[in-house]
């Protein structure tokens, strides 16, 4: 085809096209803007629902630049699909009722394998069938959805409502970029109502939160009730700068197309047509294999981008699940297996403030105690001052509590229905509470330190607590309680003072016998062979992490050089910024820290001869590494850091000039374009085997 201006066609399409503006649209104006719509719905599609994009940002913000520019100065040309004709429409008063076709049902739950396992004794039975193959899904925790398009153009939004009647959300759905207005293909159904769930990822909420605290506007409880409230905005502008997505997983009304004979099928023809599915459906042969689907989901559910409450179990074969039908309002066909819960309810005792190691001074809420997802919670952090403030938690409030995985239960939001009279607000005491020394909060800071420095007990003990610690001096048998007596006792001031224990004195203490105390003793005098990146981890400096630590030894090699480097020089190393640079060297120029330094070195801590290897013979000097997808056993800050540490760059994006790629859990397009390439792929335990044999080629 040629790029030339065809005057000839353009002569001819003034007269097939009135003209309505100064300027004329000529087809070829028409044809580039069909172009580029396409294109866009092309890039979303790679993008949203391939998780695969092929062009950069600048690329895909020039094409819509321009589609743009060309509908501004031809607005005859705009169409309500454009995608950029997915906000503007006016506010509306309340939202019209839509009545649903097939009505939304629900799903039967279950809370135990054994419910599960009965509940699949049951369809056998029906069904009169050995076993049965089921999809297993994320039961994503959002709000439900219907669209309907007809003839591959969205037509009409709804929510489920109480199933029968929902709410016409068309204006607010149609600005979620995950949702096509327009379906992709030649096959596509001529009506097709399409299930699926609106969720906010979890990165999106705190975002959202952060904005909504600084704007002294409400924030919300969880991703869940985010998703709620922005869905349900009478603005749509407002809805359009909510970070909401969708996922879709059934369909109600389909025609026009033949029929599916699997779930998994239709699933991936929804897929086809431009409808976003989750990417990790399994279909399961039996139900044991569902259960254990369900329990790796259950270690890995605090990783995943989004909450979910649960795996959904449906029948594969679609004529199975015809014949199954119906109970009530739900499907027979189906079950939501959940996780137990991550928030209760439960009343606020008291809050008291904690003094960390460096000074931090925490609230914590005191709880009368309760099961959160199977772990008894009895307190929860509070985090600062400003959040207690926007949350407005007060002694005598209930609250709800969330646990998630490892991470420190907190306080989400307070039942203010239930809030008794007389309630006070809390105020930050302006003395440390374990030594009395002011508390200051410095301008720009939330967090609030006492200024006792090591003066203050309990900023000791804390110090003490992480030297001791199994990935710094790793002191086996000094624990919590031990040094809370040494120090009352006065018996050890800081951590160099560990050292000059002597068992007898040890062997008097509480709960301390002649063994225990001749153990520690060893302990100790083990403890003092160690390795300079523990050491300086041990040292407790602020925002020095293990990475950040491992990090200085291989790239500084040498304490003294530590000591004495300046911010350039730190911040030379990889992961260390100003501001840890700022850290380490106000540790390093405090006099009381030089000194314990001084004295651990002389008690005999010691650590072999400094190795900083010169980049060439580094394993992995000048080798390009791209990390995707969760790791299991290390964040990917430390991964990053362990990387570089052996001489890689690590990069975003995989290329043919990319050494390897290490993929952890979910890991999605990265990992797809290695294999393409022809990249090396390390999976996680190969990952961590690699970095083994090069600690042993180092140690060796
Ligand atoms: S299927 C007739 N699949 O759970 C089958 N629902 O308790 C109905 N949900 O209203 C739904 N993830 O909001 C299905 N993978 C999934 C789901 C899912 C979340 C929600 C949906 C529904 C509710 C039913």
């Amino acid at each position: 085809m040629s790029c030339g201006y065809n005057w000839r066609r353009a002569a001819a399409d003034l007269v097939r096209y009135p003209v309505s503006n100064f300027m004329s649209v000529t087809q070829s104006m028409r044809n580039e803007v069909d172009a580029l719509r396409n294109q866009i719905n092309f890039h979303n599609y790679l993008y949203y629902v391939l998780d695969a994009p092929e062009v950069t940002d600048a690329e895909y913000d020039r094409l819509l630049r321009r589609l743009e520019t060309l509908e501004r100065q031809y607005p005859e040309l705009i169409t309500a699909d454009s995608p950029t004709q997915r906000v503007g429409a006016a506010p509306v008063a309340e939202f019209a009722k839509v009545k649903h076709e097939i009505p939304m049902l629900s799903l039967g739950n279950a809370f135990s394998a054994e419910e599960v396992t009965q509940f699949d004794q049951r369809l056998c039975a029906r069904l009169e069938v050995e076993c049965i193959e089921y999809t297993v899904e994320p039961k994503l925790d959002g709000l439900a959805v219907s669209l309907l398009y007809e003839h591959g153009h969205l037509q009409r939004a709804a929510t489920r409502g109480d199933g029968a009647t929902g709410e016409n959300i068309t204006q607010n759905i149609r600005t979620l970029a995950t949702v096509p207005l327009v379906l992709r293909g030649d096959d596509i159904p001529t009506r097709l109502e399409v299930r699926g769930e609106v969720i906010m990822t979890k990165s999106g909420f705190e975002r959202l939160n952060r904005e909504q605290a600084a704007r002294g506007e409400k924030t919300f409880a969880n991703p869940r009730n985010a998703a709620a409230g922005s869905l349900r905005q009478l603005d749509p502008r407002i809805t359009a700068q909510r970070p909401l997505e969708i996922y879709c997983y059934g369909v109600g009304v389909i025609e026009g197309v033949p029929p599916s004979a699997r779930h998994r099928e239709l699933l991936q023809r929804l897929q086809s047509w431009g409808l976003r599915v989750y990417a990790g459906i399994e279909v399961a042969r039996n139900i044991d294999d569902c259960l254990r689907t369900y329990a790796a989901m259950a270690q890995r559910r605090d990783q995943l981008p989004f909450d979910i409450d649960g795996m959904v179990y449906k029948v594969n074969d679609l004529r199975l699940q015809q014949e199954l039908g119906f109970v009530s309002r739900a499907p027979r066909w189906a079950i939501a297996h959940k996780f137990p819960a991550q928030e209760e309810m439960t009343q606020l005792l008291a809050i008291d403030v904690q003094v960390g190691r460096t000074g931090a001074i925490t609230p914590v809420a005191r709880l009368q105690p309760v099961s959160v997802g199977g772990v008894i919670v009895t307190n929860a952090t509070l985090h600062n001052q400003d959040e207690i403030e926007r949350k407005d938690v007060r002694v005598g409030d209930t609250v709800i509590v969330r646990r998630a995985g490892d991470v420190i239960p907190e306080v989400v939001s307070v039942v203010l229905s239930r809030r008794p009279a007389h309630t006070q607000a809390f105020v930050m005491p302006c003395k440390c509470p374990v030594c009395g020394s002011d508390v200051e909060r410095p301008d720009g800071e939330v967090v609030a330190r006492c200024t006792g420095g090591l003066y203050c007990s309990a900023q000791r003990k804390e110090a003490i607590r992480h030297f001791a610690m199994r990935t710094a001096m790793d002191i086996e048998g000094l624990g919590d309680k031990l040094i809370e007596q040494l120090v009352d006792a006065d018996m050890i001031k800081d951590v160099a003072d560990i050292y000059r224990l002597q068992a007898a004195s040890l062997a008097a203490l509480d709960r301390m016998g002649d063994k225990s105390a001749a153990n520690l003793v060893q302990a100790l005098a083990r403890s003092k062979e160690t390795t300079l990146a523990r050491f300086i981890f041990a040292l407790g400096i602020r925002d020095v992490g293990e990475a950040t630590a491992q990090s200085l030894a291989n790239h500084v090699g040498d304490l003294d050089a530590i000591m004495a480097a300046d911010g350039e020089r730190l911040q030379q190393v990889p992961d260390i910024g100003p501001v840890v640079a700022d850290s380490i060297q106000s540790f390093f120029r405090q006099s009381h820290n030089r000194e314990v330094i001084e004295r651990l070195l002389a008690a005999g801590v010691h650590w072999p001869a400094p190795m900083v290897t010169p980049a060439s013979a580094q394993p992995l000097a000048g080798k390009t590494v791209v990390l995707t997808g969760t790791l299991t056993t290390m964040t990917r800050d430390a991964a990053k850091a362990r990387l570089q540490a052996l001489g890689a760059k690590v990069s975003a994006s995989v290329s043919k000039k990319t050494h390897m790629v290490i993929a952890g859990a979910e890991a999605g397009s990265k990992l797809d374009k290695a294999q393409e390439l022809g990249v090396r792929v390390l999976d996680e335990a190969a990952f961590l085997a690699l970095l083994d044999e090069y600690a042993a080629q180092d140690a060796g």
